[in-house]
């Protein structure tokens, strides 16, 4: 039997070059080898974003074509959507009994989103969404779970979580890895965190001018006013892209930079045509898949409704462990799929 992988993104936006090598990248790499599942978390958007449900569903379609158009196949894997699988809900009740409030409280990117977020309190929805998220991947009871640097913490709180399952009732959960991509943490044009919808991302689905454009207004490195003066790639958010999307190159840019016989218009005009040269397959997948709806819907559905028999036996196995199935009760009664 192969092993499974579980990870997923929240459907708030057009996924960008940051999650391409943070995730999307391991993803398309370990189809073959492993058991994929990829979840659209719908329901984890209300944490920050609960006025505006009437988004999600074209928010949905976005992410999944941007999942096709990048090359993840929904022939290999499987494609889901949490709010479709209630037995992730009935999860989420159970494990929220095995995690103490203060351990929600020090999760530093759930404090890093509020922060973000303006919102003037959090809510037992958003401050526990780490457990939900421990029940959408232990759900499918994966191996691995690729994901970005931010990303750690929930995993962390998830392998908590199963650990404390299995000690209490049985065994039902593996502990499942994180796997880190290529760059972990891939910086916004304005230096900070790349996001969806912090105005500082180039995302898979931006045309050619659109990233020129974007990538001309970046900040570099402040110190530099003229163009030879010496620069510091060390500290410039468009040296990291030519280590990602450049790599080869990217030893003789560094070295230039410092020279100072590279300017900030040179060096960006070279990243610009590399990243559009890595987007070009992608634009042309993405116009592909544009003009089938049809295949974009009947993967969702088959996704989803084959994860309806997988919750389906981990559900019962909860039950089972923690003496619910109550068998004086119902006899050989189980929830039906
Ligand atoms: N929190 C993740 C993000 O913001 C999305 C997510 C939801 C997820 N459920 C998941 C990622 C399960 C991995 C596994 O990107």
């Amino acid at each position: 039997m192969k092993k499974k992988i579980l990870t997923g993104d929240r459907p708030t936006g057009p996924l960008h070059i940051g999650h391409y090598v943070g995730s999307l990248e391991n993803r398309i790499k370990l189809q073959d080898e492993y058991d994929c599942y990829f979840i659209i978390a719908d329901f984890q958007v209300l944490t920050d974003h609960l006025r505006e449900t009437e988004r999600t569903e074209h928010l949905i379609k976005h992410v999944l074509l941007d999942w096709l158009s990048v090359g993840i196949n929904p022939e290999k894997s499987t494609f889901f959507i949490q709010s479709r699988i209630s037995e992730i809900a009935e999860l989420t009740m159970l494990f929220s009994m095995m995690v103490s409030l203060s351990r929600l409280q020090r999760n530093p990117t759930v404090k890093e989103e509020f922060r973000r977020s303006g919102l003037k309190s959090i809510s037992y929805g958003f401050i526990g969404y780490p457990v939900s998220q421990a029940a959408d991947i232990l759900i499918i009871r994966p191996d691995l779970v690729p994901v970005g640097e931010d990303q750690l913490p929930h995993v962390e709180q998830t392998r908590e979580i199963a650990r404390t399952f299995n000690e209490l009732f049985s065994n039902v959960f593996p502990i499942p890895e994180p796997l880190l991509g290529t760059v972990s943490r891939l910086p916004g044009l304005d230096g900070n965190k790349m996001g969806k919808s912090t105005n500082n991302a180039i995302f898979l689905s931006d045309t050619a001018e659109v990233v020129r454009n974007k990538i001309k207004g970046a900040i570099t490195d402040p110190a530099r006013i003229r163009v030879n003066d010496k620069g510091h790639p060390e500290i410039c958010n468009v040296f990291r892209y030519h280590v990602a999307f450049n790599n080869p190159e990217s030893a003789e840019i560094e070295t230039k930079c410092k020279k100072g016989r590279l300017g900030c218009i040179g060096c960006k005009k070279i990243v610009s045509d590399r990243i559009n040269e890595f987007l070009e397959p992608i634009r042309i997948k993405r116009a592909y898949y544009e003009a089938k709806p049809a295949t974009i819907k009947e993967a969702i559905q088959d996704g989803t409704k084959k994860v309806r028999l997988i919750s389906n036996e981990t559900i019962n196995l909860v039950r089972d462990a923690m003496h619910f199935d109550y068998k004086g009760l119902f006899e050989e009664e189980k929830i039906a799929a």
